[in-house]
């Protein structure tokens, strides 16, 4: 009887549990599409899985824009209270945002016509205005500038969507997968892009590929081994 009482306490709690984080994910992402920039809702789905069940402290994510894949992570570390942060790196300038484009590309015109200013502008006001500001820490520089701010193997979990041209891709995986945990993850947006090919190419050697947990012919989860 004592079993059958604990059982039940054991399950109902679980169940509690698990609803409450049904309904608080499906809310959070009922508001994704207010987010400017291209994170999905699938996408933002799995970001928010991964940090429910990993519980991470140390998040951090290069190329930000307007916050469409830092509002699920940020409010997914919300939701697990355990302090945990999402670094947000970006230069948000259009100099850096030409790096390594032919001026005859269509995406250096895309980025030279855009007004970066308010793409920054929207990302701190979507912060304030869904209160993740203490979940976000914001670091307005490049992956360079920022990777000497964090230690070797220090990060649980690591998202590159930067930069997306081949050098600048490849050197953020060099630069920022040391400072990722052993067992810790790291998530590549666009890996269905030929200039991201070498530093996709280099993950899949280095680390794990999860390819339950990413986002097919998209975004794509490693653990570092
Ligand atoms: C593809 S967008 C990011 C998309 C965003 N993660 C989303 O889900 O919508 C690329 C971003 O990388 C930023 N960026 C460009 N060069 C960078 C660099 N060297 N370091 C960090 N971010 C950079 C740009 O300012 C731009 O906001």
């Amino acid at each position: 009887m004592k079993w059958l009482l604990s059982s039940f306490v054991i399950f109902s709690t679980t169940l509690h549990a698990s609803q409450s984080w049904q309904s608080y994910k499906k809310d959070t992402l009922s508001h994704q599409g207010e987010v400017w920039g291209w994170c999905t809702n699938e996408k933002a789905e799995k970001l928010m899985n991964l940090i429910h069940d990993t519980n991470p402290k140390v998040c951090v994510e290069i190329g930000v824009f307007g916050g469409s894949s830092i509002y699920p992570t940020a409010s997914a570390l919300r939701y697990n209270r355990n302090s945990g942060v999402v670094h947000a790196i970006d230069p948000w300038t259009t100099e850096a945002c030409l790096v390594g484009y032919d001026t005859n590309d269509p995406n250096f015109k895309w980025w030279q016509a855009l007004d970066i200013e308010s793409i920054y502008n929207h990302f701190t006001g979507m912060l304030k205005h869904f209160k993740l500001t203490n979940q976000c820490k914001v670091l307005r520089m490049t992956s360079e500038e920022a990777s000497s701010l964090f230690e070797d193997e220090s990060i649980d979990i690591l998202h590159i969507d930067g930069n997306h041209t081949a050098d600048v891709a490849l050197a953020d995986v060099l630069m920022f997968l040391p400072k990722v945990k052993k067992g810790g993850y790291v998530w590549f947006d666009d890996v269905n892009w030929e200039s991201t090919r070498k530093a996709v190419d280099y993950l899949s050697e280095n680390c794990e590929f999860q390819e339950a947990r990413s986002v097919k012919d998209a975004c794509f989860l490693f653990r570092k081994p």
